[in-house]
């Protein structure tokens, strides 16, 4: 970054030391990944400057012949990985797809049934603080708290007496696989739309590791920076039938023009995700949950759903006399990075909820496997029973360093 040092060394500096914040720290963040340099190439690539608006072959801007192939590799990839009909790769991020997908289907006032937040539904699954909950209704189903499945029997009923036009399921907090299967059969029965949000699991579903929803449902939409590990941004998958209805709603329904270097870094994080190695890399991100899991339920901690099926982990702290703000607190002084987060039916408020969420995609992809997570659980577990304790925060803190310089994936 030789010029953008001698021109701004402000935003150099501070480039820089987010690099050394992010190596010399454990990234536990289950929504957060690092990309390769390939993919952060592509992201810095003078596509940034092209404007596109429309579709490959259909554009209002002049120059588009090479920016087509562009977008064109990014979608051909897509359907592969993912088995997908249609592929629309311009969404900017995983918000204005799910809107986008929203307003492809139904009209203002039509119902949608979808998670509540606190059972790991995300805020744009119409969490009454969002503009699309003005638009549309939104009704929310729950887990079982028990089982920590999804309550089917309660699906069907809300389906019966609400009547959506759109069932709603994929989440932002929630640890197990879904029986998609059981979803569509329920939509069938009301002649509702089905969509599923992969964002958290697309990089799991793509290795064949999780139930892959995209054969069966009208709609999936995803991110593309999390355990698909590509660039910020979104994507819409759909069934034929729906592709000019959904390509018309994300342009010129909702955005303008795609961020074109973006679907370049999609395109490869896609290719990246098509090689052999990445079934490995997911099939280790989930061996790395259950060991966190292992260790935590070993030391007494309430995991939420009763444990893990895919990269991340929802942890009620309050046995432990913490709130999930004074867990993150305490475990950030140590340079371990998660987030506070809500919990089944939590009674306490988002600012400061009962647990925590964490998740393994991050140092996986820095190489740690089951002996390292051991030990992170081990940093964790001390650092949640003891969380005053200052000489413990500084020594925790030398020793991840010390494991840190070991995998150091941005040199
Ligand atoms: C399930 C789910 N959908 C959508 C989003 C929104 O994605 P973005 O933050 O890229 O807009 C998220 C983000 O965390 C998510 O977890």
């Amino acid at each position: 970054m030789t010029a953008l040092k001698e021109f701004d060394s402000e935003i150099y500096n501070l480039i820089e030391k987010e690099k050394e914040r992010q190596m010399n720290g454990l990234e536990l963040i289950p929504s957060e990944n690092f990309v390769s340099l390939a993919v952060l190439e592509a992201n810095g690539s003078i596509l940034t400057n092209k404007y596109s608006e429309g579709y490959s072959g259909k554009r209002y801007y002049g120059g588009c012949q090479i920016i087509d192939g562009v977008e064109d590799l990014a979608i051909d990839r897509a359907k592969k990985l993912f088995g997908a009909e249609h592929v629309n790769v311009q969404p900017l991020s995983g918000a204005p797809a799910n809107i986008g997908a929203y307003f492809a289907i139904l009209e203002p006032g039509d119902t949608v049934l979808g998670m509540d937040l606190s059972h790991g539904g995300h805020l744009t699954h119409g969490h009454p603080i969002t503009y699309i909950s003005k638009i549309f209704n939104f009704q929310r189903y729950k887990t079982d708290l028990e089982t920590g499945l999804i309550d089917f029997d309660n699906v069907r009923k809300m389906a019966k007496e609400f009547k959506p036009k759109l069932i709603l399921c994929g989440y932002s907090a929630y640890s197990r696989d879904l029986d998609y299967k059981q979803f569509k059969e329920i939509a069938d029965e009301i002649d509702a739309y089905t969509m599923a949000d992969i964002a958290h699991i697309a990089g799991l579903i793509a290795a064949g590791k999780m139930n892959n929803p995209v054969k069966e449902f009208d709609i999936v939409t995803t991110t593309t920076h999390k355990t698909l590990r590509g660039p910020r941004g979104g994507m819409i998958m759909c069934k034929e039938e729906l592709a000019k209805k959904i390509d018309k709603s994300i342009f010129p329904g909702l955005q303008g023009g795609p961020h074109e270097n973006l679907i370049a870094g999609k395109a490869v994080a896609f290719k990246e995700a098509l090689q052999p190695e990445f079934k490995t890399y997911a099939e280790q991100i989930m061996k790395n949950a259950k060991t966190l899991e292992k260790e935590f339920i070993e030391a007494g901690f309430k995991l939420c759903f009763n444990g893990t099926e895919n990269h991340l982990i929802l942890m009620d702290v309050t046995s432990k006399g913490l709130s999930g703000k004074e867990a993150e607190k305490v475990l950030d002084a140590a340079n371990i990075t998660l987030n506070k987060n809500m919990i089944p039916d939590d009674p306490r408020s988002p600012m400061d909820p009962s647990g925590v969420r964490f998740g393994t995609p991050s140092l996986t992809t820095r190489g740690m496997k089951e002996k390292e997570m051991k030990k992170v659980a081990q940093w964790m577990i001390a650092l949640l029973e003891n969380p005053k304790d200052e000489k413990l925060i500084e020594s925790t803190k030398k020793e991840i360093k010390e494991l840190c310089n070991d995998f150091i994936f941005y040199k």
